[in-house]
């Protein structure tokens, strides 16, 4: 069959024209993918900032959402530093450590709920992540110290400022300059949407308006609730017995994320497990504040000494978290307090930058000798320089402290030399409870299944340290599962 000119003409004229529709909905239906495989991130602490950085990494899109007008949380705050174990900084510095022993010391802290998967993956992905952290962004993790509960040093941190300030803030900087990355302040995330069991999104409020966005994915990085204090709030729901207690936690650590997951009907694990560090500060103006600096557990790495009103020490100092504050709770209830931290000049020289902090707030004072300390303080002198000669025999090996203490640092005190002395308690500081995961931070239902789309990271998750989480392992935990959520969220169909 023959066709004539004109039916010709008029078949090629259609093919030029399909041909140029199809070009022309090519590069449509790639801006429609690119929306699709947007992940949004909830929360601009370390955590979140590591897992969106991991999305970019993986060649994502993501949209970063905070509720407060500056991104930072409580990542911002942290003050003793980062665990690795096997680290570069560990090796030039002749600290033998392995995953092993990390893994052993984790798992001794976390106690009957220690989980080995979670375990396994903070400590197995800790030394990476540590050299994530210095060759993607420059940080100075330098520095190692020994905490309380570690067999080795291996908390990290650099010259600089503190190390949540150093990195958090680097990882900021950095999420800044990259196009694929979108962050939006004072966006309060209120809802998870959901379609045919699978997380599609977030609506978002900012200035009472509000605004849903899709995602392929969606991270939850909120943080703890350590400041949820409402009457309706976690705090009362699982440990009224700490309503009473003030908090290291800034405003935002409320819990917004444990109830966004549960309420598609996420698993939340060890809720009644929160830790409360030995030492916040009081400030001597506003004895009452609720919210209190934290004294670093980096102080008492570096050798500081915990007395009594009676000028007398009570705890091994380097003990773990619980074991500390359950001493210091008892003195105060046998009406020995106020407990006081003591530093000598040889443990602020190492700490200079915090210990001249501390003083500038009034939170540390500097005396020139005991009797100076113990006449301003009331605490009786002789007593004092009696336990100061004692602790001088236990570091230097020639007596055995009677609290089991072994590990020594700066641990000679002259009755004649400068003291540095801090007003101590016992302060909510961390949520180990919370959303349930598993080691690659997809949230699981009641069930035990990965809700599709959902992801969660950093102190928002619960179970990676049992019932006493580790000094320097938080900080671990946001970069560590920041970067599964991210890793795994990048592969969310
Ligand atoms: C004073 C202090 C010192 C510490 N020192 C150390 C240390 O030296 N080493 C260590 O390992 N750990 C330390 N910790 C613990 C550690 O800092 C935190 O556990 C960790 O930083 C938590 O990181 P994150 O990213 O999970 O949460 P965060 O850093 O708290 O960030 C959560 C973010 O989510 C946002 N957000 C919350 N709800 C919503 C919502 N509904 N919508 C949108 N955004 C929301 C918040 O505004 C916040 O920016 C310290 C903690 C404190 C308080
Ligand atoms: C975009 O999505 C469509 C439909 O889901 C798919 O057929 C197409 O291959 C995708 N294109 C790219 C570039 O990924
Ligand atoms: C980022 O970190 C990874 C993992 O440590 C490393 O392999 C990579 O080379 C780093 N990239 C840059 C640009 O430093
Ligand atoms: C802390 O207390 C627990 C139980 O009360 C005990 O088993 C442990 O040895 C104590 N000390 C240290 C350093 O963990």
């Amino acid at each position: 069959m023959a066709f004539s000119r004109n039916q010709s003409l008029f078949f090629i004229l259609t093919l030029v024209l399909a041909v140029l529709l199809v070009n022309w909905l090519q590069p449509k239906e790639i801006d429609m993918n690119v929306s699709q495989t947007r992940t949004i991130v909830v929360g601009g602490g370390l955590a979140g900032l590591s897992a969106a950085h991991t999305l970019i990494q993986h060649g994502a899109q993501v949209l970063l959402l905070d509720k407060k007008p500056s991104l930072g949380g409580n990542s911002m705050k942290a003050s003793s530093g980062i665990n690795g174990a096997g680290t570069e900084a560990q090796s030039s510095l002749g600290v033998s450590d392995t995953v092993e022993a990390f893994t052993a010391d984790t798992t001794s802290s976390a106690g009957q709920l220690a989980r080995p998967d979670l375990i396994h993956a903070l400590t197995s992905n800790s030394a990476e992540s540590l050299s994530w952290l210095s060759s993607n962004f420059s940080i100075d993790l330098s520095l190692v110290s020994l905490l309380g509960g570690h067999s080795v040093a291996r908390t990290h941190r650099g010259r600089g400022p503190p190390p949540g300030f150093a990195i958090t803030s680097a990882l900021m900087k950095k999420l800044d300059t990259l196009p694929a990355a979108e962050v939006i302040k004072s966006a309060h995330v209120v809802r998870l949407l959901e379609a045919n069991g699978r997380v599609t999104g977030v609506e978002y409020e900012t200035n009472g308006e509000t605004t849903s966005v899709q995602a392929n994915a969606v991270i939850i990085a909120t943080g703890g609730y350590a400041a949820d204090y409402a009457p309706s709030g976690l705090l009362a729901k699982y440990r009224p017995d700490l309503l009473g207690l003030p908090t290291t936690n800034g405003d935002h650590a409320t819990g917004d994320g444990h109830r966004l997951a549960s309420s598609l009907h996420a698993s939340l694990i060890d809720m009644d497990e929160i830790q409360v560090h030995p030492t916040g500060f009081v400030d001597p103006k506003d004895e009452g504040a609720k919210t209190k600096f934290l004294a670093a557990e980096a102080l008492r790495g570096v050798g500081a000494l915990l007395v009594d009103a009676d000028g007398k020490r009570f705890v091994d100092e380097m003990e773990r978290r619980d074991n500390v504050t359950k001493a210091m709770q008892e003195i105060i209830e046998q009406g020995k307090g106020p407990i006081r931290l003591l530093l000598n000049a040889d443990a602020e020289k190492e700490l200079k930058s915090h210990c001249d902090f501390y003083v500038s707030k009034g939170l540390m004072k500097r005396y020139e000798n005991a009797a100076d300390f113990a006449k301003d303080t009331g605490v009786p002198n002789a007593a004092l320089i009696q336990t100061l000669a004692e602790h001088n025999k236990y570091a230097s090996g020639e007596l055995k402290d009677p609290f089991g203490k072994i590990h020594f640092h700066n641990g000679q005190f002259s009755p004649d030399g400068v003291l540095l002395a801090s007003w101590v308690v016992p302060v909510v500081h961390y949520t180990m409870g919370g959303i349930h995961t598993d080691a690659s931070a997809r949230v699981l239902s009641a069930e035990g299944k990965p809700i599709p789309g959902l992801y969660a990271a950093g102190e928002v998750i619960g179970g990676v340290h049992g019932k006493n989480r580790l000094g320097g392992s938080s900080l671990l935990e946001a970069v560590v599962f920041g970067r599964l959520a991210g890793a795994a969220a990048a592969e969310a169909k």
